[in-house]
């Protein structure tokens, strides 16, 4: 075997090695990356001695629960301004100027505690006239978080606002909307 033959054995040796290595380097890279998992988990925070356990730990949410409470619970502070803005997605189908001619759906000038279906000149739903009572902040609550659950039949074709913060907030808006606004609770 002369020099130049064992310069390219030796190469070629070399190639091999570094082709098997790369590979099983780069399949290791990517084997570790598809299995991806966060290194730690996080405890679930111990209640400290002798304190009382968590409000409805105890039992398991119910997959469709009534927020109402929580929405009533949140409304002496909530956030009109916001409700403002949140109030966008109501103005497709509703106007809320005094005095202005219902749309889609009826005018929301001084809604609050006004009776249901009431709207002078508004064509309501068979449901919404059978409801029945006043738009409270608990009625608005239920309905306004699932109308067509609270009111079946309505045409309020609304899948509803996400969550109580958002419910509060448009209900705070809402109770400005009156020549004397409507006092939230405190
Ligand atoms: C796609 C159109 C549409 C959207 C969006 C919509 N509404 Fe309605 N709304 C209606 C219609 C139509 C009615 C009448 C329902 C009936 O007669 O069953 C109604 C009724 C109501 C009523 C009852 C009023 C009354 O005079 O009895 C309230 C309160 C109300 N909507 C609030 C809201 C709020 C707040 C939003 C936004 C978060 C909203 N709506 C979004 C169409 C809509």
């Amino acid at each position: 075997m002369d020099q130049f033959e064992f310069t390219k054995i030796a190469g070629s040796v070399l190639c091999a090695l570094l082709l098997i290595f790369g590979t099983k380097t780069i399949i290791e890279m990517n084997v570790g990356h598809s299995h991806e998992k966060p290194g730690f988990e996080l405890p679930a925070p111990a209640p400290a001695e002798g304190a009382a356990p968590a409000e409805g730990a105890a039992e398991a949410a119910p997959v469709d629960k009534d927020e109402t409470p929580e929405v009533l619970a949140l409304l002496p502070k909530a956030n009109a301004d916001n409700g403002k803005a949140i109030f966008k997605k109501c103005q497709g189908c509703h106007v809320s100027e005094k005095g202005k001619a219902p749309t889609v759906g009826p005018n929301l000038w001084d809604v609050v505690n006004r009776p249901k279906a009431s709207f002078p000149g508004f064509n309501y739903s068979a449901a919404m006239k059978a409801k029945g009572g006043d738009w409270s902040f608990e009625e608005l609550a239920h309905f306004l978080h699932k109308p067509k659950t609270y009111i079946p039949g309505t045409k309020m074709v609304f899948s509803g606002l996400p969550t109580p913060n958002d419910e509060a907030d448009v209900i705070a808006y809402l109770a400005t909307l009156a020549d004397t606004p409507v006092p939230l609770p405190k």
